[in-house]
């Protein structure tokens, strides 16, 4: 919560204490614009109605109970019953100087931190990332930072795709000829889909692929060195595009999978113990209403599915990982498969008390508006994607600052280019579909990652060219309307972390990040910085410094960097 927020608790809850010897939510809320001030209590009309009373006599009440000492200039009563705050600026100036010289802006780590178990990316291996990996790494990332930094134990969990009856294929087919055991990624990626080809045209190695998986899941010696030489080539093309993507999955945070592998059985034979699973034309299933398909959770033919190890994930997590609550990012084609296992989980008694979010997000489309796909239909690959993206900024770089140094350029480019890709894809309401456009993410205006780029770098630019480092003590004063509307907003930081940290919508610290660059220029063009006379110089120095340290704090939390110069 941010310090405004929490002042304005303390002081209104006890104001509505002393009025009616209640404890009630004074429901703060932000005003929509200026001119209703800053802030707002909310909390008249639901006493009112408890009490039988007329909302605005409770609010005059609260009004004239509550001591702000100094934290607001004006209290207004409008509407029905809403008390509407207008911060002072020489509260909002000691607020400022007090988070300025805090390491964590103001924002306290929560004081009962719970155990969150957060599954991304949960690639499937052996093929090469595509285009649809980008959303689960990118918007799983930021989820997990942001949750990380409000003071929660973050757990993260990447649930790949090792298991199942894609390796039977590629097992089977590469069978076929000795020399494809030693095949590298890309090759496996054609033998894949050459292997799907077969199996869905040629029964008999149909059936081949079947036993092949039979004899994978028993333990199969010779299966099983096969299958981990496919997944440690796949690991590590993954953790190197992962890195590339600055997403924080190492290998100790692999689940994947085949690891539920012996608990699967057993989760079956609970299931059915406690009445949640039933036969069916000879497989396992679990009903979930309104589906008219069942979640099936044994085949016919013995086989385990995605649904079981996912329930075999959901019990390991909340009962061996200590898992308070349980968050899963994966795209909205998704939606059914998690209402389907978590409704069979939640009768069998495995969520405890947990928690549990799904995280979804749409589909990211071609300039068609289509999936994205090349021009030949293939999948994009993401690897390329980066790439690209690193060489179009490279190309900006050495267009505006042909100065700097070669390897500075490459390393700004780097920030820029992939910070552009991400901030893009994290910057609209994760649930809509978009249209992958290179001019929209890398323009350096309007709501992009160079935009706010550009902004942490000019204020590194000035605070450099004052030539002096911004002492701690400096004081911020808060006098022009500017400076007062940027104060306001870099004080809001903690709200917006922690109301993303509940939704899990990360475009909203987007926006938040937006609107604060904004002000910043706004500030920047109409108050003079290096050329205004001490005390304001070193004033507004310092408000440059906490500008960047926010804007610096906001981009870490969604994964990305800020160059110190562009
Ligand atoms: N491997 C899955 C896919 O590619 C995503 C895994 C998501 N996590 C999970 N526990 N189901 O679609």
């Amino acid at each position: 919560m941010s310090i405004i927020q929490k002042q304005l608790r303390t002081a209104f809850g006890a104001a509505i204490r002393d009025a009616y010897s209640i404890d009630a939510d004074p429901l703060l809320a932000t005003t929509g614009t200026d001119k209703f001030g800053d802030y707002q209590c909310n909390a008249a009309m639901a006493i009112a109605k408890q009490l039988k009373l007329r909302p605005r006599d409770v609010a005059e009440k609260i009004k004239s109970c509550v001591d702000l000492a100094g934290m607001a200039e004006k209290l207004e009563i409008a509407g029905p019953g809403f008390i509407n705050i207008h911060l002072s600026s020489a509260w909002l100036a000691t607020k400022l100087n007090q988070i300025a010289a805090d390491p964590r802006l103001g924002i306290e780590k929560t004081a009962n931190p719970q155990r969150v178990v957060i599954d991304y990316p949960g690639i499937n291996v052996a093929k090469e990332m595509h285009i649809g990996h980008l959303r689960p790494s990118n918007i799983g990332d930021a989820i997990a930072r942001i949750i990380e930094f409000t003071g929660e134990t973050v757990i993260r969990q990447n649930h790949i795709g090792d298991w199942g009856t894609a390796f039977g294929m590629l097992l089977a087919y590469m069978q076929e000829d000795a020399g494809k055991n030693d095949a590298a990624l890309a090759q496996i990626d054609q033998f894949y889909k050459a292997a799907k080809q077969r199996f869905d045209s040629d029964p008999a190695f149909a059936d081949e692929a079947r036993a092949t998986v039979v004899r994978l899941q028993a333990g199969g010696a010779d299966e099983l060195a096969r299958w981990r030489k496919i997944v440690d080539i796949s690991r590590h093309h993954m953790l190197e595009v992962l890195h590339l993507m600055s997403v924080q999955i190492t290998q100790a945070d692999e689940r994947g999978e085949s690891f539920y592998n012996p608990m699967l059985a057993d989760v079956v034979a609970q299931l059915r113990a406690k009445g949640v699973a039933e036969e069916s034309e000879g497989a396992i299933v679990v009903w979930v209403k309104p589906f008219e398909t069942p979640l099936i959770i044994q085949k016919r033919d013995g086989g385990f599915g995605y649904g079981t190890t996912d329930l075999a994930a959901l019990r390991f997590r909340t009962t061996e990982l200590k898992a308070d609550r349980l968050v899963y990012v994966t795209d909205n084609r998704q939606r059914q498969h998690f209402l389907q296992f978590t409704d069979a989980g939640r009768r069998a008694g495995w969520f405890g008390n947990a928690g549990y979010d799904h995280v979804m997000f749409g589909t990211i489309l071609g300039p068609d508006g289509k999936p994205f796909k090349t021009k030949s239909g293939e999948s994009v690959k993401l690897k390329e994607v980066l790439i690209e993206a690193i060489d179009r900024a490279r190309a900006i770089v050495d267009a505006k600052n042909p100065e700097l140094p070669d390897d500075q350029r490459s390393a700004i480019a780097r920030s820029v280019g992939i910070g552009g890709v991400k901030y893009f894809d994290l910057n609209k309401d994760r649930l809509t579909d978009y249209v992958f456009d290179w001019d929209s993410m890398l323009a350096t205006e309007g709501n992009t990652a160079p935009y706010l780029q550009y902004a942490y770098a000019r204020t590194q630019s000035i605070i450099r060219k004052s030539g002096v480092e911004v002492p701690p003590s400096a004081q911020i004063t808060l006098g022009a309307p500017e400076e007062i509307t940027l104060a306001k907003h870099i004080l809001r930081l903690g709200d917006v972390v922690e109301s993303v940290a509940k939704e899990l919508k990360p475009h909203v610290l987007c926006t938040y990040l937006y609107e604060l660059a904004t002000r910043f220029s706004g500030f920047f063009e109409a108050c003079p910085v290096i050329k205004s006379e001490e005390p304001l110089r070193s004033s507004r120095l310092a408000l440059c410094a906490v500008t960047a340290r926010t804007l610096a704090t906001g981009l870490d939390l969604l994964g990305i960097e800020h160059p110190e110069q562009m």
